[in-house]
Formats: C-alpha cells, structure tokens, sequence
C-alpha cells in the first residue's frame, strides 16, 4: 500500500469503502471508537482492518497475535468467519503466499472471542496471582442467586443480632422496607451491589455516591452533581416544550390550520425560551422568579368554518404537553429552598452511608462464599481479570498496567 507521510495509507481507487469506513480501517497508532447504525458495515470495516494488518506487506502479523472481542458468541462466530472468508479472498489473489496459508491454519486458535471468554482466559491463566484457586467453576445463575440470598439473609440476621431493633439495620429496614418484612431492603442492597459491580472500582464508587449527599449547605449544594443534573433534565424538558410549542405553531399556518392561536403560542414559546436562559444563571431565587413569571396566554377564539377542529385539538394537545412540563419542573423542583434540600440531604447521609456500607459488606461475603465453593460469577470474571490486568499501584482514575496487562498490549 502506498502511505503518505505521517498520515494512513491512501484509499485505494475504485475502492468499494466510503471516506469515513476507510479513515477506520486505515487509522492507526492511536485509540479508535467507531460508532455507527445498525448494518453499516461496521463489521465488514473491523474485518477489513484485521485482513490488512495481517497482509500489511512491510509488517506482517500473525492472526494469532490480535485480539478480538465481541458481546456475545454469534457475533464472535460470525467475526471468525468472516475473517476466514477474506482470508480465503486474499489468498486467491495471493496463491502463492505461504504467510497468508499460515493465517488460515492459525485462525482457529485466534483470539476471536467474546469479552467474558477473554476474561476467562486471563483469569485461568493468572489465578494465582489473585490467591484464586484454579479449580473455580462458573456458577448458574440459579446457583449464583441462592448463594446471593443466603449471603444476605446471613447478614442481616447476624447484624440485627449485633444491632438489636433500633440500630442502623432496622432504621434502614424502617425507611425503605416494606411494612413487615426486609425484602425491599434485600432488593435495594442487591440492586446497588449490583450496579456498582458495573463499575471498574464497586466500593470506591458505592463511598462516593453516599458521599456526594454530606452537602454543607445552599451553596455547597449549588455547586454538587445533584443541581448539575438537575439542571440537565430542565434543560432538556424545556426544549422538549419548545419544540412541541413550534410544531404547533407550524400547524397554524398549515391550510385548516387555527391561525388565530399562533400568537400566543409564539408569545408561549418567548416565555419557555426565557426560562431556559434563566437557567444559565446560577441562582436559585433567579429560577425560581423565571418559573413563577412564566405565564401561558389565552387562546384567541377560532370563530367560522375555515378551521379544522382537528388541527385545533393538536395545537391544543401540544400546547398542553408544553404547559405540563413547566408546571411539573416548577412543581416538583423549584418548590423547596436549596436550604431545605440542602437540610434534606444532611438528613439522609447517614441513611445512605449505611445502606452502602452494607452493599460493601454484602459485596465481600458473597465474594468470601463463592471462593470457598470455588465458584465465579460472569461478573467476577470482569472484576478479577481487571485485578490481574491493573498494577496494585492503580487508584480510581489512574490505572497503572500490569506486566500481564502489558503482555495483551502486544497484541
Ligand atoms: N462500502 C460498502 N460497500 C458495499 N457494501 C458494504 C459496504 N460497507 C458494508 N457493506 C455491506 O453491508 C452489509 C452490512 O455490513 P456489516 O455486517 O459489516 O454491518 P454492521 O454495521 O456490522 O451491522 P450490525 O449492526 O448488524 O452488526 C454487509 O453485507 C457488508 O458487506
Ligand atoms: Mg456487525
């Protein structure tokens, strides 16, 4: 392939790829995330990748020398073959390339797999190095949720044992169990363990987010995540409102359309765009003056035949859709002080320290049972293939690899 300098190689002429599917097949030295719709070629651009790599005249490599991951296993099956198939292509264009002949002898022990397997692999291959007995087996998830319930039942009975009825548990199993039994409570420490199981560090995470509720006050709370977000979703329902408000006014002008509203509805959409302004600023008391401002205006009669009610009651649907959702916003969020959010959360800290702390200690004396039954569940394999990958230097943001780690690299 002829290369310019510094850049990847050019696109060969009368090349069936797009601009865009050759800058993915063709970039190089550097991370790359490609992101594109159902069946338009992300695969065949992977495959295409693969196939050049190994056929690269200057720096040949060997199919089993890449790591391939997928989801699930059709699509790893798929992958595989269809690198078989452009192999096979590139081979009748090449016949006498015995390198590409040894690429078809070795593609069936070539990494072409799912995440899980390579994580199993890693796993199996590095066990010691987690104090983890080889011998582990992959428990079911029937097995595994037993061993979860089993888990959790202990600890509770233990800690209400330790605690008696009025300590942390039972204040806990107060605020967010049902009316007699622990099962919602159950529900909720498995949900959070679980989630936080998606994350690279569970309990530093689970520490965080209870954290993230020790707010000083007001001002500490304009600046946390909460208010962030907060500020996010108004955003987003404001210009849903908008929109819905515009959509409406085009149907004014349309023949039939209730020309008469298109006023107000103009007037409507002023007053939305207002309050998403005044949600640049960064002050409570100025929401909260936006919001209460913030007035919807009559709708001038549509009088004789010329309208179309059924255009009429879609201005009004969209228009009450649009009022809905500032009378929501302003309901459910700018009714309470940031004092009083901010005294809310105080309130709840404590709650939420325990109820993670207890995810925590669920988290490790599920993991102490399934290493005494030498069983792994899918995600412990992502979680101690991570072990293994990350130096134990690595902290929460900074992830120093592995002499294993660094072994994959090559690939
Ligand atoms: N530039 C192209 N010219 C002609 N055909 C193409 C081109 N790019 C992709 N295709 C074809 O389009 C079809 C879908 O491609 P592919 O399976 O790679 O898509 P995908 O993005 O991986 O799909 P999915 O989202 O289903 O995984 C294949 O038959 C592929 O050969
Ligand atoms: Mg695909």
């Amino acid at each position: 392939m002829n290369r310019e300098p510094g850049l990847w190689p050019v696109k060969p002429e009368r090349s069936r790829w797009t601009d865009e599917q050759w800058a993915a097949i063709a970039a190089d030295g550097s991370h790359l995330l490609v992101a594109a719709a159902a069946g338009s070629g992300k695969t065949a651009v992977l495959v295409e990748r693969i196939i050049s790599r190994i056929a690269d005249p200057e720096r040949p490599l060997n199919v089993d020398a890449l790591l391939v991951a997928t989801f699930t296993k059709a699509a790893a099956a798929e992958m595989k073959e269809r690198i078989r198939h452009a192999l096979e292509e590139a081979l009748e264009r090449a016949p006498d390339s015995r390198h590409l002949e040894r690429q078809l002898a070795l593609l069936p022990r070539a990494s072409v797999t799912t995440l899980h397997s390579f994580c199993l692999e890693v796993v199996e291959r590095y066990a010691p190095l987690i104090g983890l007995d080889p011998g582990f087996r992959i428990a079911n998830e029937t097995e595994a949720e037993l061993l979860r319930m089993d888990t959790l039942d202990e600890l509770f009975e233990e800690t209400y044992e330790q605690e008696g009825d009025s300590g942390t548990l039972a204040r806990l199993a107060d605020r967010f169990g049902g009316e007699r039994s622990d099962e919602p409570l159950h529900r909720l420490v498995l949900e959070l363990h679980q989630f936080a199981g998606s994350h690279p560090w569970p309990e530093y995470w689970l520490r965080e987010m209870a954290g993230r509720f020790q707010v000083q006050d007001a001002a500490d709370l304009m600046h946390s995540l909460w208010v962030r977000s907060l500020l996010q979703d108004a955003r987003l329902m404001l210009q849903g409102a908008i929109h819905q408000l515009r959509a409406g006014l085009r149907l004014c002008g349309e023949s039939g359309g209730p020309e008469p509203y298109a006023d107000t509805l103009r007037d409507d959409a002023a007053s939305v765009e207002a309050l998403l302004s005044a949600l640049e600023n960064d002050s409570w008391t100025d929401w909260q003056t936006a919001f209460a401002g913030c007035s919807f205006g009559r709708l001038k009669p549509c009088r004789g035949d010329d309208y179309d009610p059924t255009l009429q009651e879609r201005v009004k649907g969209f228009r009450d859709a649009a009022k809905k959702t500032v009378a929501r916003l302003s309901e459910e969020w700018l009714v309470r002080s940031p004092d009083q959010y901010a005294e809310e959360m105080r309130l709840l800290a404590p709650d939420m320290e325990a109820l993670t702390g207890l995810a925590i200690t669920f988290g490790e004396r599920y993991e102490t049972a399934k290493r005494a039954k030498g069983l792994l569940d899918f995600s412990d394999l992502e979680h101690y293939a991570l072990r293994i990958l990350r130096d134990p230097a690595s902290v929460p943001g900074h992830s120093v690899p592995s002499a294993a780690a660094a072994d994959y690299r090559n690939r």
